[in-house]
């Protein structure tokens, strides 16, 4: 039976069928959701339910807490609507929307940052121009048919028609078994043409904040923070910007030296390497978020932006949680495997 997914506030109102994912829905009738892993384990598609009978799907607690749950927040991408449904978007006044863009691009470098993580850069050949958020990701067709998702390293550009506004950059970690990741370590080359689409993500860069910053990376991480500081920096926020990487070993160590030209240039900006598995002069040792939770003095007027694992994702956003940080300036973006889709909503 056709029933109707209206938007609170608006005049939206998305056809649907009964048992339709809210997001799905939403989506296909062209309204601009945030969204990430429709799988119901990042948390970015939260919205309040207004009215209207849905079932829920299952979904992993980090994403929506019970407690949430409780208040009237759902998953739009794990909640089926089974008649006329109402939701109000959260982050309704901060939700950018650029168009979204399929484009063919070439293979314009390809660089060894560490001995499983490879710098891509790719040229946009048709399909642009293409404007994003610092922060946001795309979702890359290296081989045929095979889609995924990979986040922005590069700082997006001033003007559309710059050589800069078509020259878009990734870093690829290889994962055991994952035919894409594969596929870039060992068969990509240099012109070889590639299908991407995007931009799409909600944890970018919320530009108007201008206060103080937390980032914390863990190993390719690393690819939207890059972004997302490089942005902030650039357009000079003067307010403390700090870094904490994480990673397991020197070897998966990489752009020290960018974090060293950033710390000679902004005097705000300061960068913390946390090495897991090793110790070595100069580096921090032990789990990212444990050093975070001895050097982090206060979060009043802090924004963070976390990206990387999910294990580390989920601990740092425990962690800030617990010294008093708001939900709304956590910035996630929890880096799910294919295996992970597969088989872990719990
Ligand atoms: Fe819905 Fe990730 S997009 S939980």
């Amino acid at each position: 039976m056709s029933i109707a997914i209206h938007l609170a506030d608006s005049d939206i109102v998305a056809p649907a069928e009964e048992g339709d994912l809210i997001l799905d829905a939403l989506l296909l009738a062209g309204v601009p959701m945030a969204y990430s892993c429709q799988q119901g384990n990042c948390g970015t598609c939260k919205c309040e339910l207004v009215q209207g009978e849905v079932m829920d799907l299952d979904y992993s607690e980090y994403a929506l807490t019970p407690e949430e749950r409780a208040r009237g927040l759902i998953l739009a991408c794990r909640t089926q609507a089974w008649g006329d449904v109402t939701v109000r978007r959260l982050d309704d006044e901060e939700l950018v929307v650029h168009p979204e863009r399929f484009m063919r691009c070439k293979v314009a470098l390809l660089e060894d940052l560490t001995h499983d993580i490879k710098r891509v850069v790719l040229k946009i050949e048709s399909g642009g121009p293409y404007s994003f958020t610092a922060g946001q990701y795309a979702k890359i067709e290296f081989l045929p048919l095979t889609t995924r998702d990979y986040s922005m390293a590069n700082v997006p550009a001033a003007g559309a028609d710059t050589d800069d506004a078509k020259r878009l950059e990734f870093h690829v970690r290889a994962v055991p078994g994952g035919a894409a990741s594969q596929f870039v370590q060992g068969k990509l080359a240099v012109g070889q043409t590639v299908r991407v689409s995007g931009p799409y993500g909600a944890s970018y860069l919320r530009e108007s904040h201008q206060g103080a910053i937390l980032a914390i990376a863990g190993g390719s991480g690393l690819a939207p923070i890059e972004s997302i500081l490089g942005r902030t920096l650039a357009a000079g926020n003067s307010n403390p910007v700090r870094l904490y990487f994480g990673v397991r070993a020197l070897r998966d160590v990489y752009h020290e030296d960018l974090f060293k030209a950033w710390a000679a240039q902004y005097p705000n900006f300061r960068y913390t390497i946390v090495l897991s598995n090793e110790e070595a002069p100069g580096y921090a040792h032990g789990l990212v978020t444990e050093v975070v939770a001895r050097e982090l003095t206060g979060v009043i007027g802090m924004k963070a932006y976390l990206a990387g694992p999910p294990v580390m994702v989920e601990a740092a956003t425990r962690l800030l949680g617990e010294r008093g940080m708001a939900a709304r300036d956590i910035h996630a973006d929890a880096f799910y495997t294919e295996a992970d889709r597969q088989g872990n909503t719990a």
